[in-house]
Parts: C-alpha cells; sequence; structure tokens
C-alpha cells in the first residue's frame, strides 16, 4: 500500500490540486481545518503532512504543534504564501517543520520534497524498529544519543565531507591511515570545523561499521545523569532511577563511542573514563559488578586540552589515554580554497529543502565569501547560504545582497573587526581614527551591497550622517 500524506488547506481548490499531483504517489488524505486534520492523525499513520501556514482557526505552525504530540514522526512541511524567513527559519532550527514550500508551487518541486519527507519518515521508522531490538524489557535508551546505523550510512560517508586544500588532504590522509585500526582518535579544532562529521566518517568507514556509533555531547548533561548515559545505572541508584538502564559503552559493545566535548568532564567522570579506556571495564552508577566491553573511543573538543591539563582541571593521563591519535581539524580561513566546493556543497543541499532550484553565485557574492573571517567556519559558511538559498529570488542566482547584513551577527563582525589599517603613513590619532572609519564604512557598504539605509542601520548612523561621511571621504 502507498504511504498516506495528510494536506491540510483550508482553500478546497487548493486540495484538489495538490491531490491531483501525488494522488498516483500516495495514499492522500485531505482537510479543511487544522482541527480535523488532528482526528485524522489520531485514527491513523500518516508518513507526511503538508500544511498552509495560513488558515483560519489553527494556523499551519500552531497545528504542527499539537501534531507533534500526536505522530511526533510524521515529517512535517508547511506550505507558505509569504515569505516570513526568520519565522520559517526558527521553525526549521526548532524541528517543527523539516521543510517548506514557497506558493506557487510547482508539481515537480511538490511531487520531490514529498518524496524526501516520506523516505525520511521510513528511515526514522526503521530506525525504531532496530532501536527496539536493541532495548531488553525495562531498559529504557535515550535514542537521541544513539546515532543507529541507516540513517548514518546514508548521510555520513567520507563523500560528505567536501574540501580539496591541502590542509584537508593532510586531514584525510591522516584518517586513512587511522580507519582500519581499532586506535583511540582525539579531533582537535575550532568549533564548526567538522570534528563531528569526521568522527562519524572514521566509524562508518571502519571495521566497526555494522556496529553501534553512540555519541554523547558531555557538556549536554549534567553529572550524574551525564554518568548514567555513558556507564548505564540500577534501579533506585537515584531519584529518577525508576528502572535498570544501559549505558552507551554497554550499547556500543564492538562498536564505537564518541565522546563529544570531552573537555567538560568532571573529575569523578574522568576517573571513570580513563578505567574503561584503560581496561574496557566499568560499572553501572548503583551496581558493584564489573563490565566487560570492547568499544573504540573517539573524542573531540575545541578546546586547548593541553592547556587544561597545566592548568590541573583535565587528568594528565587521561589525556595521554585519548590522545593516541591527533587529527587537528584547520579552521576555514586556512583553507579558504575550499569555499567555492563548500558554497556550492551547501546550496544543493539547502535549494532542496527550499525546494527551489538556484542556478549559482554571482562573482561579487564569491568574492564576499572569499573575504570575510568565519570565526564560525564550515558552520558559519553554511548558516550564511541557507540564509541566501531562502531569500533568492527569482534570478535563480545568489548575489552579494542575499549575502547581506541585516542580520545582528554580520552587524557585529563589522564592529568588532579589529584590522588596523596597513598604511604605514598615518602618523597621528586622528588620521588613524579617519582611516579606520573609512574602512569601516566600506566594508560595510561592501556586505550591505551599496545601500545606505541598511548600511546607515548597521552602523548605527542616521542616513544623513552616513551621506555626510561618504561625501567627505569621497565614497560617493
Ligand atoms: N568539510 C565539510 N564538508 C561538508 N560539511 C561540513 C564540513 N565541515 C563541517 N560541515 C558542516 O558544518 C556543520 C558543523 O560541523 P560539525 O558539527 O561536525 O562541527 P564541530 O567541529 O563538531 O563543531 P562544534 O565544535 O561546534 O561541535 C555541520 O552541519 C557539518 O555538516
Ligand atoms: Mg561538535
Amino acid at each position: 500500500m502507498n504511504p498516506s500524506v495528510l494536506i491540510v488547506d483550508d482553500e478546497q481548490h487548493v486540495l484538489n490540486s495538490i491531490n491531483r499531483t501525488l494522488r498516483h504517489d500516495y495514499n492522500v488524505i485531505l482537510s479543511l481545518d487544522g482541527k480535523s486534520a488532528l482526528q485524522v492523525l489520531r485514527e491513523q499513520e500518516i508518513s507526511a503532512i503538508l500544511a498552509d501556514q495560513r488558515m483560519p482557526g489553527l494556523t499551519g505552525s500552531e497545528f504542527f504543534s499539537e501534531a507533534i504530540k500526536i505522530q511526533p514522526e510524521a515529517t512535517r512541511v508547511l506550505l507558505t504564501g509569504y515569505t516570513d524567513i526568520e519565522a520559517i527559519i526558527q521553525a526549521v532550527n526548532d524541528g517543527q517543520i523539516f521543510y517548506y514550500i514557497e506558493k506557487p508551487w510547482e508539481p515537480d518541486g511538490l511531487k520531490l520534497v514529498m518524496a524526501r519527507a516520506v523516505e525520511r519518515y521510513q528511515l526514522i521508522k526503521n530506525n525504531k524498529e532496530l532501536l527496539h531490538k536493541l532495548e531488553s524489557s525495562n531498559q529504557l535508551l535515550s535514542s537521541e544519543n544513539i546515532v543507529l546505523k541507516k540513517d548514518v550510512e546514508a548521510n555520513y560517508n567520507f563523500a560528505n565531507i567536501i574540501g580539496k586544500s591541502n590542509a584537508m588532504n593532510n586531514v584525510y590522509d591522516l584518517m586513512k591511515k587511522v580507519i582500519p585500526t581499532n586506535t583511540t582518535v582525539y579531533i582537535s579544532g575550532e568549533t564548526g570545523t567538522g570534528k563531528e562529521l569526521i568522527a562519524r566518517a572514521i566509524h562508518f568507514n571502519g571495521p566497526r561499521k555494522d556496529k553501534i556509533f553512540a555519541a554523547q555531547n558531555c557538556a549536554a548533561l549534567p553529572d550524574t545523569l551525564l554518568e548514567s548515559a555513558l556507564f548505564g545505572h540500577k534501579k533506585g541508584s537515584f531519584t529518577d532511577a525508576v528502572a535498570d538502564k544501559l549505558g552507551l559503552f554497554e550499547v556500543a559493545d564492538g562498536g564505537t563511542v564518541f565522546l563529544d566535548e570531552i573537555s567538560d568532564t568532571s573529575p569523578a567522570l574522568q576517573q571513570r573514563l580513563l578505567r574503561v579506556i584503560q581496561e574496557g571495564e566499568f560499572q553501572q552508577v548503583g551496581s558493584n559488578l564489573t563490565k566487560k566491553v570492547n568499544v573504540r573511543i573517539l573524542s573531540a573538543t575545541n578546546k586547548d586540552l593541553l592547556e587544561m591539563v597545566k592548568q590541573g582541571k583535565f587528568r594528565e593521563d587521561l589525556y595521554y589515554r585519548i590522545n593516541v591519535f591527533p587529527i587537528h581539524v584547520p579552521p576555514l580561513r586556512d583553507r579558504m580554497d575550499d569555499i567555492p566546493l563548500l558554497t556550492n556543497y551547501f546550496i544543493n543541499k539547502y535549494m532542496i529543502q527550499a525546494s527551489k532550484e538556484i542556478k549559482g553565485l554571482s562573482d561579487d557574492a564569491l568574492k564576499y565569501l572569499l573575504s570575510i573571517q568565519y570565526p564560525g567556519n564550515v558552520r558559519e559558511l553554511e548558516n550564511i547560504i541557507q540564509r541566501a538559498v531562502i531569500l533568492a529570488g527569482n534570478e535563480q542566482i545568489i548575489t552579494l545582497k542575499y549575502l547581506n547584513s541585516e542580520w545582528e551577527a554580520d552587524r557585529s563582525k563589522i564592529k568588532t573587526s579589529n584590522h588596523l589599517p596597513s598604511d604605514s603613513q598615518i602618523s597621528s590619532l586622528p588620521k588613524l581614527v579617519e582611516e579606520l572609519e573609512k574602512k569601516y564604512i566600506t566594508q560595510a557598504l561592501e556586505i550591505n551591497g551599496g545601500n545606505i539605509s541598511k548600511t546607515a542601520t548597521a552602523l548605527n548612523l542616521s542616513r544623513a550622517g552616513l551621506y555626510k561621511k561618504l561625501k567627505r571621504y569621497n565614497l560617493i
């Protein structure tokens, strides 16, 4: 039987035309309002839901907030007639919606998005079944910590690490050497450089790829919960321990445990980690029974761990245990030649999500991308492109104005950028200030695509005030 998809829109003719587009591939269920759609969700399994944002009664996003409670796994797609970009980004980032389609939609675009939505649902269902097999009667695993095989194989093979720069080639060389072994790997690098991506690639290309990859962000949980997440606990060992629970080390026996942000662990936990890494032994919280496991350990942090050792904040013995094979991921500013490749990759990724066709990037847009500093590294570039793809209009090209700086982050970058002019002629303070001012204004103008009002806002100046300065510096 075809998968069921639920379409919610208050206009009958819209429902009819969506139905015509989808009915050959799916069992399409139509609803004229959020309330009756929620009833459908209570009664039958739905793979994907497409809802209009603008409806009397419940809006699309309000409806989704309720739908999540009934069938959380159904993939949610929003149909929007207007471009409320910030709200859409927010909704995507909050996990409220996975895709959105702008009206007027093209039948092929709609089909593509719904196919992906249904595929996502099926992937999650398969993972659930796998997870189920892992659960013994009273042992509940927290699924968010465990990235199961299928999902990861689909998404994280080597081919998804983009970059051909020398700096990245060094990383690949190291990865290739260490992947076939069982060696403990320590991945360091600034935030957003791709450490997690690399950890996954090491597991899923290595000898343990058919076993579990269990990732735990050590900064995400308070100490006691982290201990229990990693090592498990016996019923009654602390207030919330209502049943026995397996820890990730046990679940991932034969596989890999990825300790992300390992710098954020307490001394007590570091002691426990040392033991499991050294001896392969641990005890569940609240138990005296020693268990043995065989796991490959990968860890990562964006902190300077050696410095933390020197300051007495991280155990030296543990540091040497995890740092058997270090891989340092270089910041994006040291591999700027990867930017065009990464940019294309992200354009492709997000144009599918936004069901849009984007052909490429204008020259000035690329120039701009090659000129900025990226304190947030690849993640920052990815965010810039995601925004640009959403903003891009009918011309199907990302131009400079879509990379603009109406956004706080860019504005503060202008204010905090501290490159002094290199001109050795500058001798007096007023002259230096003038030079700096000119430089900042030029930069802000560039970022704002020459738009004076936007530039004035970004610089906290009145339009007239900016105008005067532009004249004084011969910038117009
Ligand atoms: N070389 C790359 N190719 C493609 N995507 C990348 C690459 N590097 C990073 N990314 C993407 O950038 C984002 C951040 O990557 P990731 O989460 O692996 O970074 P991280 O180093 O673990 O960051 P943090 O220290 O903040 O946890 C992800 O969406 C990831 O897919
Ligand atoms: Mg990370």
